[in-house]
């Protein structure tokens, strides 16, 4: 069922479990997401990026999660979210089709222009009943491409003074931050800086997000929900677990023509991953 995120988010913060925020990019993607959250009984965030947008269209996207959710997962809490909304444009349209939570993330200006910025979109979030998430320090990368320095990464980590300012200032729901991640899958160089996060986590109380957790093993993601991390963000794993089952298919079935014969193995391809991401974050069997 379509819930607001702040019923999963009040819930997960009394279990002590975290949540799956999922990027999905079309009907295949958020069948195998939510296929696999109806199976493993877990609450889940869906979330659309302004790439999928404009891939998609907005309402196409946003009818197709609320449908599944409504019908394939109906004992099943699912909200949906806009991750990385670059303007109020974008943000005010997510509001007005139905989301119950965007993000809104200036985090590549200055900390002054990100609050005046983010604060605009929160204000018009909290009219109509939305969460609003923003973003702190620096998270780099996607699909492969770093635009960032790996050896610089310390100092872009978010600084928990000011995000204790940027809370204040901002009124922000949820807050994204940077400890150690990127977005992508880059093995062996992401990691958490668990010391940040504790201080982060001790410095103020909304709910924390950890964005680019494809890069990291499994074991870290139950390790940063234990550190106080509530949402995780996942979008390459599921991208890469997608295109190399569907790869297999059409290399193995050449004579295949019916794209539902193609993209179904694809669909439970980016289910398992999901169960597996679930169970580590702990939300299985919590709806
Ligand atoms: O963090 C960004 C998400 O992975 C969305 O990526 O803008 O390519 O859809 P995208
Ligand atoms: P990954 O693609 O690294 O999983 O990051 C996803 C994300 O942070 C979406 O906002
Ligand atoms: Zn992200």
């Amino acid at each position: 069922m379509l819930v607001h995120i702040k019923e999963i988010v009040a819930k997960a913060k009394e279990g002590n479990y975290g949540i799956g925020a999922f990027n999905v990019a079309n009907l295949e993607t958020t069948l195998g997401v939510t296929r696999a959250a109806v199976k493993v009984r877990a609450p889940i965030i869906i979330q659309v990026s302004e790439k999928t947008i404009e891939y998609a269209g907005l309402k196409p996207i946003t009818h197709i999660v609320q449908t599944i959710a409504k019908n394939e997962a109906a004992d099943i809490p699912v909200a949906l979210h806009l991750d990385h909304g670059h303007s109020f444009k974008s943000v005010s349209e997510c509001i007005n089709a139905g989301f119950s939570s965007i993000h809104i993330d200036a985090s590549d200006l200055p900390f002054d222009e990100n609050v005046k910025i983010t604060k605009e979109s929160v204000d018009y979030a909290h009219k109509h009943g939305v969460w609003a998430q923003g973003e702190l320090g620096r998270i780099f990368g996607k699909e492969g491409l770093v635009n960032g320095n790996f050896e610089k990464l310390e100092e872009f980590l978010t600084d928990p003074q000011q995000a204790v300012e940027f809370v204040e200032k901002t009124g922000v729901d949820t807050l994204a931050i940077s400890v150690g991640t990127y977005h992508g899958r880059f093995k062996g160089k992401e990691k958490i800086y668990f010391d940040r996060l504790d201080e982060i986590r001790k410095a103020i109380s909304v709910p924390l997000v950890l964005h680019g957790a494809s890069g990291i093993p499994d074991n870290e993601l139950t390790k940063a929900i234990e550190h106080g991390i509530q949402i995780v963000n996942i979008d390459t794993s599921l991208r890469v677990a997608f295109t190399e089952k569907l790869k297999e298919t059409v290399n193995k079935e050449t004579d295949y023509v019916d794209p539902r014969k193609i993209l179904g193995p694809s669909i439970e391809a980016v289910s398992e991953v999901v169960i597996r991401k679930i169970k580590h974050l702990g939300s299985n069997n919590k709806a």
